[in-house]
């Protein structure tokens, strides 16, 4: 059978967008993030133009991408349904709004435990959503937290995807073996 194009069949991950100001912070929920190159490191979001948080990420050219656990599933829920026109989601959610140097403008969520700080280098106009492709110029991590390798723990198992319209988690099912 043969079904109309359409993107959604992928789980993507649940990530807290912070961006405006400290003086005026905001956070959007946004699953269509991804990875799009290491070197240098560079992610990309996809945003609506209509949201309040379009126009704080194209002004500043600045977002943190903050990684929520699934503990913190109600955060992502408030933030995914709840504008930034209508309400103050750090003080509603308890949530500190803290500089991410060396960003100058975006704040990252101080109750997240791996926070990226991104700068938009390109904006692509898609149709229904634009994508900010950023560089990550930095990385803020729980230092209680860190690999062999130096790196913060992602804690993959405590992440959240987003599928179908409900949240999932990831499990591990083997290490990774290359062959050449
Ligand atoms: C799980 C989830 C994922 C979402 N992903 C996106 C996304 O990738 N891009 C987007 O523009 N909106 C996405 N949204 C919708 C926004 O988060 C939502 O419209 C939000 O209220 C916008 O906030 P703002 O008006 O403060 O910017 C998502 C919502 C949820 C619940």
């Amino acid at each position: 059978m043969k079904f109309p194009p359409f993107v959604h069949s992928f789980p993507a991950p649940a990530v807290l967008i912070g961006c405006g100001t400290i003086n005026h912070p905001n956070i959007i929920t946004c699953s269509w993030f991804g990875t799009v190159c290491s070197e240098p490191p560079m992610v990309s979001v996809s945003v609506r133009k209509p949201r309040f948080s379009y126009h704080l990420i194209h002004e500043t050219r600045e977002f943190t991408a903050n990684l929520p656990l699934r503990s913190q599933i109600d955060i992502i829920e408030y933030c995914g349904t709840k504008s930034g026109r209508d309400v103050d989601k750090f003080k509603k959610l308890g949530l500190t709004a803290v500089p991410c140097p060396p960003l100058e403008n975006a704040p990252m969520i101080a109750e997240c435990f791996l926070v990226l700080a991104c700068k938009v280098t390109q904006t692509l106009e898609l149709g229904s959503h634009d994508i900010f492709i950023a560089e990550v110029v930095s990385i803020h991590g729980d230092e209680k937290a860190i690999l062999p390798n130096g790196r913060p723990d992602p804690c993959p198992s405590e992440q959240v995807v987003y599928l179908n319209g409900k949240y999932w988690s990831l499990t591990e099912i083997q290490d990774r073996v290359y062959q050449k």
